[in-house]
C-alpha cells in the first residue's frame, strides 16, 4: 500500500452528488481512500441534489454505482458497507431561496469541529448562487473551503463573475479550482523529475530542446454529455485548462519550493509569455477538427452530428502550434493535440531533443526523446541511442530507458481525484488553480476562439479511430516534423 498523509476529520458535502462525475470518479475515489484507512472515522460525506430520495436510498445508488463504475473495488464488503454509514444525503434545489436550507444547515451544525469542505460537481452556472446561499444560511463558516469543478465559466467575462461571486463568501485560499490532470501521477512526477534531478534541468530549454508534443487523445465520444459538450468544444473543454496546465508545469521555471503560491506564481509567467493566435495566423497554426462515423477498436460508432442529434460546428479535435515567448523557450514549438473518438486512449507529454551537430553514425541516429505517459499505463521513457550489440558493424538502435514504477512496488496508481481531494482536506492548494491562472488562460482561449470565429471555417472531418484531421498532419509536416504516434 502507498503511504499517505493522515488527514483531520471532515464533513464534505458533494452538490451534484447524483451526477456522472460524483458517480464515475469522486465517491469510487473517496471509497479508496476509506479502504486505505485514510478517512478518519468521524467524518461524513454528504450528497446534495434536487433528486428526492433519502439517505438509505442515496447509500443504495452509489453501492449500484460502484458495481458500474469501480467492479471489484469491494473486495471486503464488510468495509465497503462501512464506507456507507459515512453517507448521508439532502434533496435540495441549490438555487432555493435560504429557508430552503434547513435540513442542510441543521445537518451540517453537528460537525461544527471538524473541516468543513463543500465540492460543487455542478454546472458553472450555479457556483455563484450555491456560494451565496450557503453564506445566506449560515452554513459557510469562515474556515469552510469550497472546491469548484471545471469549467470555471466559459470565457474570460463569465469566469471573472465566477471568481467574483464565489470570491465574495470565501477568501481566495480557501478556493480550491480542481483541473484534475494535476492529480495525475505522471503529472506530478514531472515536477520532481524536472527540479530533483541536476541531469535534466540544465539541458531543459531551448539549447537542447528542438520541440515538445502534448497529445490528450481519447477514444470516447461525448458519452452523453451532447449537452455541454456541443456549447463547449475541444478547445475549453480540455485545452484551456488540462492541456494549459501540462503545458504550464513543462514549462516553468523552478519555484523556490513546493508552496503553493511559489509554484502557482511561476505558472502564470508562463501564461503570460503564451503568444496570442490571431486571425492572421490561425489557420496556420491551428487545426479544428470534428469526427464522422468510424471503426473503434473494429466496432461501428456514429459521426458527431449523429451523437449530437443535430447539425453542429463544434470542435472535437484541435491541434495547435503554440509559442512562449520567453528567454527560455523562444523558438521552441509546443504542439498541442486533443480530440475525442481518436485511434486509442493516450495522452502524453514528448520532450525532442535536437539532434547532435553532426550525426557521425550517419541516419540510424534518432534525436532523444523523453516521454511522460499519462495514461493509458503512467510511466516515463527517455529515448537514447545504443549500440546494437554484436561483434558487425556499428549500428546504432534507439533503446528506452524506463523510469516507470508501476511493475515494481505499487498494485495501483491512485485516481487523480483522490489524491486532490484528500489534499482539500489538508488545505494543501499547490496541485489547484489559482484565480489569476485560470483567468490568463481565458484570456489566451478568447482570442483563439474569437479568431476562429473570424475566419468562420468549418471544422475539418475526420474519421473515427484515426489520429484526427490531415490537416493536424500537415500542421506539423509544414515545420519539418510529425507527430509522435507510437503503434
Ligand atoms: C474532462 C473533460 O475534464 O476530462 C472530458 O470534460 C474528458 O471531456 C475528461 O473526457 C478526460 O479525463 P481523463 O482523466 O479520462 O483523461
Amino acid at each position: 500500500m502507498a503511504t499517505f498523509i493522515p488527514v483531520p476529520p471532515f464533513d464534505l458535502v458533494v452538490f451534484g452528488a447524483t451526477g456522472d462525475l460524483s458517480l464515475r470518479k469522486l465517491f469510487p475515489s473517496l471509497l479508496h481512500r476509506f479502504l486505505d484507512g485514510q478517512i478518519p472515522p468521524q467524518s461524513r460525506i454528504i450528497g446534495a441534489a434536487r433528486t428526492e430520495m433519502d439517505t438509505d436510498a442515496f447509500r443504495k445508488l452509489i453501492l449500484e454505482s460502484h458495481a458500474k463504475f469501480a467492479p471489484g473495488i469491494c473486495v471486503d464488503q464488510a468495509k465497503c458497507d462501512e464506507f456507507l454509514k459515512h453517507l448521508h444525503y439532502v434533496a435540495l434545489d441549490a438555487t432555493a431561496p435560504k429557508d430552503k436550507w434547513g435540513p442542510m444547515h441543521d445537518l451540517m451544525g453537528e460537525g461544527a469541529n471538524k473541516v468543513r469542505i463543500f465540492y460543487l460537481a455542478t454546472a458553472p452556472s450555479l457556483f455563484v448562487p450555491i456560494a451565496q446561499r450557503l453564506s445566506e444560511a449560515g452554513i459557510a463558516t469562515p474556515d469552510s473551503r469550497i472546491v469548484l469543478e471545471k469549467p470555471i465559466g466559459r470565457d474570460l467575462a463569465s469566469a471573472r463573475a465566477i471568481n467574483d461571486g464565489v470570491g465574495a463568501v470565501f477568501d481566495e485560499h480557501r478556493i480550491f479550482r480542481i483541473d484534475h490532470y494535476l492529480g495525475k501521477e505522471t503529472v506530478q512526477n514531472l515536477l520532481v523529475l524536472r527540479f530533483a534531478n541536476m541531469l535534466i534541468e540544465p539541458v531543459w530549454s531551448r539549447q537542447t530542446i528542438d520541440h515538445v508534443q502534448i497529445t490528450v487523445a481519447e477514444d470516447i465520444g461525448v458519452e452523453g454529455r451532447a449537452d455541454y459538450y456541443d456549447k463547449s468544444g475541444a478547445l475549453r473543454d480540455m485545452v484551456q485548462n488540462h492541456i494549459m496546465q501540462l503545458l504550464c508545469l513543462t514549462a516553468v521555471e523552478a519555484p523556490n519550493s513546493m508552496d503553493a503560491d511559489a509554484i502557482r506564481t511561476e505558472k502564470i509567467k508562463v501564461l503570460s509569455a503564451l503568444k496570442h493566435i490571431d486571425v492572421k495566423d490561425v489557420a496556420q497554426k491551428t487545426v479544428r477538427g470534428q469526427y464522422r462515423a468510424g471503426l473503434i477498436d473494429g466496432k461501428a460508432v456514429p459521426g458527431y452530428v449523429d451523437e449530437v442529434g443535430k447539425p453542429s460546428r463544434t470542435e472535437t479535435f484541435v491541434a495547435i502550434k503554440a509559442e512562449i515567448d520567453n528567454w527560455r523557450w523562444a523558438g521552441v514549438p509546443f504542439y498541442l493535440r486533443t480530440g475525442k473518438r481518436l485511434a486509442n486512449r493516450r495522452s502524453e507529454i514528448v520532450v525532442q531533443f535536437k539532434t547532435p551537430p553532426i550525426r557521425i553514425f550517419g541516419e540510424d541516429e534518432t534525436p532523444n526523446r523523453l516521454v511522460l505517459r499519462l495514461q493509458p499505463a503512467e510511466g516515463v521513457h527517455l529515448w537514447l541511442n545504443m549500440k546494437e550489440p554484436g561483434p558487425g558493424g556499428l549500428h546504432v538502435q534507439q533503446r528506452a530507458l524506463n523510469l516507470s514504477f508501476l511493475d515494481s512496488s505499487m498494485p495501483r496508481y491512485p485516481d487523480a481525484y483522490e489524491r486532490l481531494l484528500m489534499d482539500v482536506v489538508r488545505g494543501n492548494l499547490s496541485l489547484f488553480m489559482r484565480r489569476d491562472e485560470v483567468e490568463a488562460a481565458w484570456k489566451w482561449a478568447d482570442g483563439l476562439l474569437a479568431a476562429w470565429d473570424q475566419t468562420n471555417g468549418d471544422p475539418k472531418p475526420y474519421a473515427a479511430g484515426s489520429n484526427g484531421p490531415e490537416a493536424s498532419a500537415n500542421l506539423m509536416d509544414r515545420d519539418g516534423r510529425a507527430w509522435w504516434d507510437p503503434d
